[in-house]
């Protein structure tokens, strides 16, 4: 009985791909809570307020996902909001072991949280919010990878 999920990360930015985990993970838990990583030791490009409205603005329509911000542990923030799954997305194989770490430690931590992990689309495979941030700050076309009205706010940010 799946109840509350999290599908934590840092969203810097949110892409199709995010936004494509969202959609299908959304449909089969009761309630998904995206889960904004606020790291203040990452330079990150969107400040965590900047990433949670943003998220909270393309989630809109769907009715059963909330987004909020953690820092410390995940699963000491999915105890705080009584989650026991997290969500995360698979592209390639270089991503497994990385994720098969995450996953079993926070096992280990939290006997009651288990990871389901959704592959990702074939036509986002190859997308990373880093690959994204590489592109945008030399004026390369994002249009293709990220929400339609965070392309210009994405630009706006490389812009001097
Ligand atoms: O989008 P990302 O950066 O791949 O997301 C990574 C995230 C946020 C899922 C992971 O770094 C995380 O959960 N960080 C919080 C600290 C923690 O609980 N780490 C997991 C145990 S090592």
């Amino acid at each position: 009985m799946i109840k509350k999920a999290i599908y934590p990360g840092s969203f810097d930015p949110l892409t199709l791909g995010h936004m494509d985990i969202i959609e299908r993970s959304s449909k089969i838990v009761n309630e998904l809570v995206v889960g904004v990583l606020n790291n203040s030791a990452k330079n990150s490009l969107f400040s965590i307020e900047e990433r949670v409205n943003m998220i909270k603005e393309m989630t809109s329509s769907l009715p059963n996902v909330t987004v909020g911000s953690f820092d410390g542990l995940l699963v000491d923030y999915m105890e705080e909001i009584g989650a026991n799954i997290i969500i995360r997305g698979l592209r390639a194989v270089t991503d497994f072991e990385y994720e098969l770490q995450i996953a079993q430690t926070n096992h280990v931590e939290s006997p009651q949280v288990e990871t389901i992990f959704l592959t990702t689309s074939l036509q986002y495979s190859y997308l990373s919010s880093t690959i994204v941030k590489e592109f945008a700050s030399h004026g390369g076309d994002i249009s293709k990878f990220v929400p339609a009205s965070m392309v210009d706010r994405i630009y706006m940010k490389y812009k001097k």
